[in-house]
């Protein structure tokens, strides 16, 4: 399709008209989410969102392969992307190109994301020289949630410039966006500013070249844990509570189903 932005289109619109980017893992989810955005990205989060895990450590590249099939019979015009899980990339580039190439392959994104800045830079070079376009990943880096201790803010008093020369080094080694998440604001904006490439804030700055947040989040419907930086557009996961409690207390009271959801012995009756 033509109208489908490819990563050079995406590298274009630095500074202009925001980018809309959300997560999506499954078909229906990737139709609502190609009306309306530019992005779709099947984060590595759907280990947490959808498969109960407790952090994005445990994400395979089959649960990564499933889910971005899903996503792309869904997509018409959004970006598909897809983040490499952990494990899959960090020994050297010729790892990193394998499993970005079957995830390519097999699931038809057009771009992959990879978590780390500096020492990665390499293997963004390695693989966009190979015709892999990456998506950068620096500041909170949830695959790194151990060696970090939590969840925390990045770039913080003196460990600001980390994250600076890690958007840096991501964007020189040939990503085409960067994503900054959980980093302040006024450093978002300066890395943005100085940054020849989009930056994608998730709790970062209304100054990023756009905004990604976990759909099920902002639909209120992934509860388990609610950061700052998400934004409710929905309270989805209320609404089907209620749902589900009605449908029980129904069946519980022979109330469902009703005449008009069961059959005549004879058709057309
Ligand atoms: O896995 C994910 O959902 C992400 C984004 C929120 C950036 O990496
Ligand atoms: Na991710």
């Amino acid at each position: 399709d033509d109208r489908r932005p490819a990563p050079p289109d995406i590298r274009a619109r630095k500074g202009g008209v925001p980018l809309v980017a959300l997560t999506a893992y499954t078909t229906p989810m990737a139709r609502l989410v190609d009306a309306h955005c530019d992005i779709a990205l099947v984060g590595d989060s759907v280990g947490m969102v959808l498969h109960g895990l407790p952090s994005t450590l445990g994400v395979t590249m089959e649960m990564m392969i499933l889910h971005g099939q899903a996503v792309a019979r869904g997509l018409t015009r959004a970006l598909l992307v897809i983040d490499m899980p952990f494990g899959s990339y960090e020994e050297d580039p010729a790892q990193a190109f394998r499993n970005a190439a079957r995830l390519m392959a097999e699931t038809g994104a057009a771009a992959v994301k990879l978590e780390g800045g500096a020492h990665m830079a390499g293997t963004v070079a390695f693989l966009t020289a190979r015709g892999v376009p990456v998506m950068g990943h620096v500041g909170l880096t949830p695959q790194a949630v151990h060696q970090l201790g939590g969840y925390r803010v990045q770039g913080r008093g003196q460990d600001a410039d980390r994250v600076r020369r890690d958007a840096a080094a991501v964007a020189e080694a040939g990503a085409f966006a960067v994503v900054l998440e959980k980093v302040p604001d006024a450093l978002a904006r300066e890395i943005t500013e100085g940054l020849p490439v989009p930056t994608i804030g998730i709790g970062a700055s209304a100054a990023c070249d756009g905004q990604v947040l976990v759909v099920d989040d902002m639909l209120g419907m992934f509860t388990g844990f609610r950061p700052k930086f998400v934004r409710r557009y929905g309270e989805l996961g209320a609404e089907a509570d209620r749902a589900i409690a009605a449908y029980a207390a129904d069946v519980r009271a022979r109330r469902f189903p009703a005449p008009e959801h069961v059959f005549a012995a004879e058709a057309g009756k």
